[in-house]
């Protein structure tokens, strides 16, 4: 939880140090006699970006103080560098152990947003598999001002933390061994979850799904007993208009390659190649808690790629949804299989504007490594829109070219297309297989967040395990496509 001027301790506190002890007002004369001498022993507390932990007895309690270095010269406000040192207070808190934070932020010069932000990205554990757990997430942080703006605070407070309660839902679906989520688990989860005025489920089966010639769907799904789903939940934020933005996400929950398996290593953390459908269902949440007056659909394509006696080969010749036939080059090139069907299926279903998220290829992990998600797509003006909200809300993109040469690579012998484009420029024949199924008339943004979705190694905070990566800047983009 996190509050603005709420209850709560005082005994973890976050604080603001520059060479004036401006921060010291806050304090009792007890803490701020052992903040001054602390600081004067340490000059280098005052350093932009250095964070100290003091540890003392005042007052007859323990208290914890991180002191946070202010910068003399104020830094741009809301810059990524401002939430990665918010990520870094927040691990410090969790290191520590604290329960409960309260964090001064008049004395911190930061932009507020980017602190809750920062703060609420690191604040979570997945430890639903641990029998033994010494959870270390924080119950509750309290931001403390004495700003006339806190009415403000407090709207930002419920915002971000709707938001992240969707981003954490999403990375418990991601964290979740393959064994457990299984396409039929994902739509119960979903349906459980997904209930309301506004809220409308529908889930095609694989039956339902052969009958409706979703072939990609079928045949990506036909080697498992975890029978393939088409997951589809509309968010009707605005009866009034017809206008549908489509959130499509690619759902393999687990991703062996199939037939064309991957190697061992190849195979780790393929658990997360349902990210993208883990996001499209967090934005669908977030907009059942922040009721934005937006009409989204979400189409999620579930199926697991494994190998067996029934599965799709290499060489198979498919009919997708839109009747287009596509010759299978490689099995482990499914992605792009389900996500076909699920883009022509959300334009069926009225979507002008369509936004796709999947962990697609290796391809792009190379070109981009894990920092910025791929982005490919048909309306500059959207993507630039896109590009801004992803930005302000770090999480970096950065765009691919799509020149339709390209698209030769993905020509066949003896069908309309092929499923693979060969090695060079993985990442952008991937996208434009995609594209091959977007109307003319509709606007397209597909993400390849195959390098961002799943955090392998811990990284500098320590973080390590499904983002959540695509939620905060699609939410962004819905806010301001109002
Ligand atoms: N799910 C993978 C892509 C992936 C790779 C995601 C690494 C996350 C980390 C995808 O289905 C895949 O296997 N892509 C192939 C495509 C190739 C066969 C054209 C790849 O990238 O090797
Ligand atoms: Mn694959
Ligand atoms: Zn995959």
């Amino acid at each position: 939880m996190i509050t603005c001027n709420g209850s709560g301790n005082l005994d973890a506190v976050v604080l603001g140090v520059d060479h004036r002890l401006r921060a010291l007002s806050r304090l009792t004369d007890a803490e701020g006699a052992l903040v001054r001498a602390y600081t004067e022993k340490n000059p280098a507390a005052f350093k932009g970006g250095a964070i100290h932990v003091l540890h003392s007895v005042v007052d007859d309690a323990v208290k914890v103080y991180f002191l946070v270095g202010i910068e003399e010269d104020s830094p741009e406000r809301g810059t990524f560098r401002e939430f990665m040192y918010a990520r870094k207070i927040m691990a410090a808190a969790m290191d520590e152990g604290v329960s409960e934070l309260a964090v001064y932020i008049d004395t911190l010069n930061m932009d507020v947003e980017t602190l809750i932000d920062g703060l609420l990205y690191d604040n979570y554990a997945f430890n639903r598999y641990k029998t033994k757990v010494d959870s270390k997430v924080l119950k509750n942080i309290n931001l403390i001002t004495s700003s006339l703006k806190s009415k403000d605070f407090n709207t930002l407070c419920y915002v971000y933390s709707s938001i992240y309660e969707c981003i954490y839902l999403a990375r418990d679906l991601v964290n979740m061994p393959p064994n457990e989520m299984t396409p039929r688990k994902f739509v119960d989860t979903a349906t459980s979850l997904c209930k309301g005025d506004a809220i409308f489920v529908e889930v095609l089966n694989k039956w339902n799904l052969e009958k409706r010639n979703m072939g990609g769907i079928v045949s990506v799904g036909k080697g498992s007993m975890n029978q393939p789903q088409l997951l589809s939940v509309a968010y009707t934020g605005d009866p009034e208009s017809r206008d549908v933005v489509a959130v499509v996400g690619k759902g393999i929950t687990y991703d062996s390659g199939g037939l064309s398996l991957k190697s061992c290593t190849g195979m780790e953390y393929m658990k997360s190649d349902m990210a993208g459908a883990a996001a499209a269902l967090g934005v669908i949440r977030a907009l059942m808690l922040l009721k934005y007056p937006v009409n989204v659909l979400a189409v999620i394509p579930l199926a697991e790629n494994i190998p067996s006696g029934m599965s799709y080969h290499v060489d198979d010749i498919i009919t997708m949804f839109d009747g287009t036939t596509v010759e299978v080059k490689n099995t482990d090139a499914e992605g792009r299989l389900v996500l076909a069907d699920a883009v022509a299926y959300a334009q069926s279903k009225g979507a002008r504007k369509v936004i796709d998220l999947a962990t697609l290829t290796g391809a792009c992990v190379t070109a981009l490594g894990t920092v910025r998600s791929g982005m490919i797509g048909n309306d500059q003006e959207w993507m630039n829109r896109f590009f801004t909200a992803a930005e302000r809300m770090h999480e970096k993109v950065w765009q691919l070219p799509a020149d339709e040469e390209y698209e030769r690579q993905l020509k066949s012998e003896t069908a309309d297309l092929k499923n693979v484009g060969g090695s060079d420029g993985g990442a952008i024949t991937a996208g434009l297989f995609i594209k091959h199924f977007i109307k003319e008339n509709t606007s397209w943004i597909h993400l390849d967040i195959a390098g961002t979705a799943f955090c392998e190694k811990k990284d500098e905070n320590g973080y390590y395990g499904a983002t959540g990566v695509g939620i905060k800047t699609i939410l962004a983009l819905l806010r301001g496509d109002k």
